[in-house]
């Protein structure tokens, strides 16, 4: 059975959630994870110092048209005043959702601490969510680790405080900031957070198949999770998820057809969305991502990480999978 999640006024078509991935949940890939089932995808951290938004990658950070309500946008930083101001620009850019960073591991943003490195300063946590909160008038929610090492596992402080100032949903990743992404990630903390408040908790971490999200949920209580690294190259693991979760069945896996169709057009859109130049070398990495299920992808993958234009990109994976489709003829 599917939970419902709300954030807010928001019911969430589903309670799937594409996690922030800095590099990867740019809007082609948030556009492409919704229409493949998931019921939220939340941008790119965009840093709290608006002095720094000029910038080429900011400018796409901040860039949600045609995206699906509700648009969440994630701001990162570690001054209340900024990262208060942040907000109100975004909600005026037409963010729907604010989502606060407590979650990246990253040491500092703009030399000030960020991200989970903010777990071991409470009273400053408090000040952050406070301000944050007073400055707009929609929706901000939460996403940190379990704590910020193994001996100090303050998710379910954090989220209390979280709760009394007024934030409308928290999401937590399975580790400690000292863990990284080293590990495995551990779902008790999670369950404890869950039984800690009564907004909605999200559960994050290693979900990459649809028993596992059947595990992690019925483990936490969790309203819903969020999806980072097992959506790369695989955006159709949302369908599959809620399939399993509504049917107790699985998918199928989609047919080399579709999966040619979703790259082409996925590189189609990384084209248009950054301009040849930036969006041939961006679409490397998803190309990898997409091709590791196929064992001798390898070499393809430097030919095709030498080329230098769309077309040729889009020609050399037509190419790839024409030759992908006689091999399962021959083998069938
Ligand atoms: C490449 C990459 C970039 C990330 N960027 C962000 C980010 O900008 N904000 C954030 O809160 N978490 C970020 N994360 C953490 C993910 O949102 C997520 O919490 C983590 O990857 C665990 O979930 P997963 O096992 O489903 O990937 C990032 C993770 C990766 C792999």
């Amino acid at each position: 059975m599917l939970p419902t999640a709300k954030i807010g006024p928001y019911t969430l078509p589903n309670p799937l959630i594409v996690a922030p991935m800095a590099g990867v949940t740019d809007r082609p890939f948030r556009l492409l994870c919704r229409k493949m089932g998931a019921g939220l995808a939340v941008s790119e951290m965009v840093i709290a110092d608006s002095k720094l938004w000029h910038t080429r990658k900011s400018q796409t950070r901040l860039n949600h048209q045609g995206e699906p309500e509700p648009r969440s946008v994630q701001i990162a930083g570690g001054d209340p005043a900024m990262l208060a101001d942040a907000a109100r620009q975004n909600a005026a850019f037409g963010a729907q959702i604010i989502d606060i960073n407590m979650g990246c591991p990253a040491k500092k943003v703009c030399n000030k601490a960020a991200g989970s490195a903010l777990m071991k300063d409470e009273a400053l946590v408090r000040e952050i969510l406070e301000t944050v909160v007073k400055a707009v008038d929609i929706p901000v929610t939460l996403k940190m680790r379990t704590g910020w090492d193994r001996e100090h596992r303050n998710a379910p402080v954090i989220a209390r405080m979280a709760e009394d100032a007024g934030i409308q949903a928290i999401a937590v990743h399975g580790r400690t900031r000292a863990d990284k992404y080293n590990g495995e990630a551990e779902y008790d903390t999670i369950a404890e957070v869950k039984a800690s408040v009564g907004i909605p908790v999200f559960a994050n971490g290693d979900i990459t198949s649809p028993e596992k999200a059947r595990r992690v949920l019925t483990h936490t209580g969790a309203d819903g999770l969020l999806i980072g690294r097992g959506a790369q190259g695989r955006p159709w693991i949302f369908r599959e998820i809620l399939h399993y979760l509504e049917t107790g069945k699985h998918l199928a896996t989609p047919a080399l057809d579709e999966v040619e169709q979703i790259l082409t057009e996925h590189l189609s859109a990384l084209h248009g969305f950054y301009g040849e130049k930036m969006g041939v070398r961006i679409a490397r990495k998803h190309v990898g991502w997409y091709l590791q299920a196929h064992d001798e992808s390898k070499q393809f993958r430097k030919r095709f990480n030498a080329i230098d234009n769309a077309m040729e990109q889009q020609d050399s994976i037509e190419h790839y999978f024409a030759r992908l489709r006689k091999e399962e003829e021959f083998a069938a």
